[in-house]
């Protein structure tokens, strides 16, 4: 349905249903991700605890349409789950938030045979799904990207190097943007799913990062990768398209996890001012501090209003998601990046110590400004797609 510039209220306000799953998958983070959240952080490793919980709910990877043995869950309902992973633990929120990241061109563009192979082991969740655009010289300008497919016969050989890998290492499958035709920049580009296991495959050393220190970044290295060609996703020369338009729907995700953040944030630092005291009462009774929490209470609720707007426009495919993605994007991770440090501030120094989680968050939200497109990227696309 084309945007008629109306909000649609019905599906923007989250119904009865979506009220439920949220409670149910608070529930389930609270009970079962929040209590390793500090300990993941700080050892760096992988959430595993999240990933079983995650998937035991079927909570992993809710957007996989019902007909390849998926939850079918709308856009709103996915951007819901990784809010509240997300609340509790933004490196595990990237578990379902990188399933979705990895398999949307498949969903978008992918031939029948290719939804068939690689949805249903997604959805049952023993295969993780990663995203690879990027590389070492193309980044913000990911038409720039030097890993090259060459045709030969009935396969294709890739050869190159993805850099920054969400999940690299963990997932099964991988969606390879790769030069099919180095004459056509963005028209000569390709989409290819590749598999772990692919003789050629290997990966480089997890990234030392400032936040979500429990997600594994890394290298993907592509030496001489020889798979079948119905492995392309779509046409030739239409990977880039597909990539953009899968950001489209996925930047969405990426403010769902600045939400998440947060709200913890501002969930634990509305605790911690009642408890403490200075100067004979609880700070939270000083003006100073309560008007400190109305700005951020009143950043993260307009974030969240022009995220859930988006999830409504991703899910109807409105004509102007392509601004609404970029924006909700920009906005919430702009949001996150302030709540969080206002957080840490009304912990004054206990807020800058690892004892308690403020500062974790902070350091989380970080990166929702730089991935899925810089917030300066962001601002390029809503400036070319004004609405
Ligand atoms: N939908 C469909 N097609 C699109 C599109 C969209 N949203 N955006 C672009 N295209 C197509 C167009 O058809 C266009 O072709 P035409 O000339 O026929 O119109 C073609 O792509 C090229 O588009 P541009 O000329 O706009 O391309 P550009 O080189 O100027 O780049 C850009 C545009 C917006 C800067 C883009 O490169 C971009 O988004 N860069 C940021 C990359 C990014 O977000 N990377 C994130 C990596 S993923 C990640 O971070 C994952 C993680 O770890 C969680």
């Amino acid at each position: 349905m084309a945007s008629t510039g109306k909000p649609d209220f019905d599906l923007y306000r989250p119904s009865e249903e979506h009220d439920a799953l949220r409670d149910a998958i608070r529930s389930l983070a609270e009970a079962k991700i929040l209590p390793h959240a500090a300990e993941v952080d700080e050892a760096s490793r992988f959430p595993q605890e999240a990933l079983d919980a995650l998937v035991a709910s079927d909570l992993h990877a809710v957007h996989v349409p019902e007909e390849y043995g998926g939850a079918g869950a709308d856009a709103l309902a996915t951007v819901i789950v990784i809010e509240e992973v997300a609340r509790v633990c933004a490196s595990s929120s990237l578990i379902p938030a990188v399933n979705k990241l990895g398999s949307l061109p498949v969903i978008l563009s992918g031939s029948e045979e290719l939804k068939r192979t690689y949805l249903r082991p997604l959805a049952e969740g023993s295969a993780m799904f990663s995203y690879c655009l990027s590389e070492p010289d193309a980044g913000s300008d990911a038409a720039g990207m030097k890993t090259r497919a060459v045709r030969d016969g009935d396969h294709y050989i890739l050869n190159g190097v993805k850099r920054w890998i969400t999940n690299a290492g963990v997932s099964e499958y991988y969606t390879v943007m790769a030069v099919t035709d180095p004459d056509k920049r963005s028209k000569g580009i390709s989409a290819f799913v590749v598999e772990k296991s692919d003789p050629g495959v290997s990966f480089g050393a997890p990234e030392k990062k400032l936040g979500i220190k429990g997600s594994p970044t890394r290298e993907v290295y592509l030496d001489n990768v020889r798979i079948p060609a119905t492995r392309m996703i779509g046409d030739e020369g239409t990977g880039f398209a597909t990539a953009m338009k899968t950001l489209d729907h996925t930047r969405i995700t990426i403010a769902a996890q600045a939400l998440g953040i947060a709200q913890g944030a501002l969930d634990y630092a509305k605790g911690y001012v009642k408890e403490r005291k200075q100067f004979g009462k609880p700070v939270a009774d000083f003006q100073g501090v309560q008007f400190m929490l109305a700005d951020m209470a009143m950043k993260l609720e307009a974030a969240r209003q022009l995220t859930y707007s988006a999830a409504a426009k991703s899910e109807r495919v409105d004509s102007d998601l392509t601004f609404f993605g970029a924006a909700a994007k920009c906005f919430a991770s702009d949001v996150a990046m302030e709540v969080t440090t206002d957080a840490v501030q009304l912990l004054g120094g206990y807020g800058y110590t690892r004892d308690y989680p403020v500062e974790r968050m902070m350091r989380d939200a970080k990166i929702t400004q730089i991935y899925e497109g810089t917030n300066q990227i962001q601002r390029i696309v809503m400036a070319r797609n004004l609405p």
